[in-house]
């Protein structure tokens, strides 16, 4: 059973607002400064601004902004990457809209690299069939995004409160009406409080801690998707958790955030070998080591159960020790870090988590199913992702995505009608999940509904995650919370994983190993009075 809100002691201060983001990935860090307009924002993140996902980004943006490229290139190269699940008209607007939002973003102050001629440089990754990545500091690139951001934050007079875990939606006449949150503070802030508002923004990331290695920092954990579910808003496209195909394999046991050997590796010219030292990609795909990214990372698992193989290899000896300085000066120092000298020696490599393709469904204007409640980035699913994320589609996605709902709220707050009153009906209680949970989901997920899936592993998840349901505890903590969200969001990704019996983009079911076209369409899950999950499923609307 799944708990329609969490377990809090009662709200001990109360904020007043007009607008609250929640999250301090690009996605919030854009969507703060500019519904300034709108009114009053109040910026709140669940531990440091820099500590998400954004942060830790390397390959970098993805838009058409060489004269050579065109949105409607790059749209064809998100479709394809999406195989047939991506809503045609979102990708319209992140590609049309993309070039705009980087050069907004080079205006806030965010350096890119340059190429002799001036020109911001570009490289490429995975599925593009062009050059068409923006790129910092050499493989830095959400490192200097985040800084250009924050640096105009601290500058705006944005009310920013850190160490805020949000825990609720606070409702009125079924639309939103502000947050409950829990704030490791001092003083008049400490605890949990309310924040009132007329419009709450979903930035809360992604929920790669769902699983054991995941290149996602310790804060990914779901809440964006979980507190949206508790609040009525419908959840889509959750079964679509992409695996990088290239994170550095540091042994069977290794747990927590993985370090990623960006896709841009391959696009300047490394290479898959098995432990023979044989491309295995060769012939895989036209594009071979620059297929799309659920394609690389199943050749990999391919390769692996063939060979018996623990790890594959990326052979990057061929972009010689200035290109690794200079270009990957992150994944140098992580190599390093790890005893590996990627000049000389190919890097062991594996997939693992790194990014959830769908989330909070949205419309093109980032507005969920409930109203007054907003998403973008990770935590969203506005359609652009389809099965499979193109890669470096996810900051650009963050940036458009962010402008259109500060685009969109003084309208929509204007209009600010009640929209009815809150569903009635038997509610099913709170349950707040004992904190041990959290390594029990990342094991049961690991195991069971991981990059190879299959229908008996899937029900054992299932079964497995609702024995865990019954683990509750009575004392409220921030452990607590978090596990409860990261229960959450893995019976939703086991709910559709179950349904999907197909293999399609990032989901891959071993027992249905082809893409099936009764499947062309979305499973939505919502969250019935009783505390189940219902996934139903929607066939596409082709435009
Ligand atoms: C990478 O640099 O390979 C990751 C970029 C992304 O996830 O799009």
């Amino acid at each position: 059973m799944i708990p329609r809100r969490l377990t809090a002691p009662d709200p001990g201060w109360t904020i007043d607002t007009d607008i609250i983001v929640i999250g301090s990935g690009v996605a919030g860090l854009v969507t703060a400064l500019r519904a300034r307009t709108a009114g009053r924002v109040l910026l709140v993140t669940k531990a440091l601004l820099d500590d998400g996902s954004t942060r830790w980004a390397q390959g970098g943006i993805a838009a058409a902004l060489h004269p050579d490229d065109s949105p409607e290139e790059h749209l064809r190269d998100t479709l394809t990457a999406g195989v047939g699940l991506c809503d045609d008209e979102a990708v319209r607007v992140l590609v049309t809209e993309g070039p705009d939002a980087v050069r907004e973003l080079i205006e806030l102050g965010a350096e890119f690299d340059r190429g002799e001629d001036g020109r911001v440089a570009l490289t490429r990754e995975g599925g593009h069939l062009k050059r068409r990545i923006a790129h910092a500091g050499g493989d830095a690139t959400g490192a200097e995004v985040s800084r250009a951001l924050l640096a105009k934050i601290k500058d705006s007079g944005i009310e920013v409160i850190e160490h805020a875990l949000v825990l609720d939606l606070l409702m009125e006449q079924g639309r939103a009406a502000g947050v409950t949150l829990h704030v490791m503070g001092e003083g008049r802030r400490d605890g949990v409080g309310a924040a009132r508002a007329r419009a709450v923004i979903l930035a809360t990331g992604g929920l790669g801690q769902v699983f054991q290695a995941t290149t996602n920092p310790e804060v990914s954990t779901g809440d964006g998707v979980a507190l949206a579910l508790r609040a009525g808003a419908a959840v889509t496209d959750l079964e679509f958790v992409q695996f990088h195909p290239t994170v550095m394999w540091l042994g069977p046991d290794a747990k927590g955030r993985q370090p990623l050997i960006s896709e841009a590796v391959r696009g300047e010219g490394a290479y898959l070998i098995d432990e023979r030292g044989d491309r295995f990609m060769a012939g895989r795909h036209p594009l071979a080591d620059l297929a799309p990214r659920d394609v690389v990372a199943k050749a990999i698992m391919a390769m692996m159960r063939e060979t018996g193989a623990p790890c594959a290899y990326l052979d990057g000896r061929n972009l010689g020790p200035r290109t690794w300085a200079n270009r990957f000066p992150t994944i140098l120092a992580a190599c390093e870090e790890h005893g590996i000298d990627p000049v000389h020696e190919p890097i062991p490599v594996i997939p693992a988590a790194h990014y959830a393709s769908g989330g909070v469904r949205t419309d093109l204007w980032g507005r969920t199913s409930v109203p007054g409640l907003y998403a973008c980035g990770e935590v969203a699913c506005t359609g652009v992702h389809g099965a499979n994320r193109l890669a470096s589609n996810s900051l650009l996605e963050g940036l458009v995505f962010g402008r259109r709902i500060a685009e969109a709220l003084p309208a929509d707050l204007a209009a600010d009608a009640p929209a009815g009153t809150a569903s009635g009906g038997a509610v099913a209680g709170p349950a707040l999940l004992d904190p041990s949970v959290h390594a029990d989901v990342q094991q049961v997920m690991t195991s069971c509904a991981g990059v190879l899936r299959n229908g008996p592993g899937l029900e054992r998840a299932a079964r497995d995650l609702a024995a865990l349901a019954d683990r509750t505890t009575g004392e409220p903590c921030t452990e607590a919370w978090e596990a409860t969200n990261l229960h959450t969001v893995a019976s939703l990704i086991v709910a559709a994983a179950r349904r999907r019996e197909e293999t399609r983009g990032s989901h891959w079911r071993e027992d249905f190993p082809d893409a099936d076209e009764n499947w062309l369409g979305h499973l939505v899950s919502t969250l019935a009075d009783d505390g189940t999950i219902t996934t139903d499923y929607e066939p596409r609307e082709l435009s």
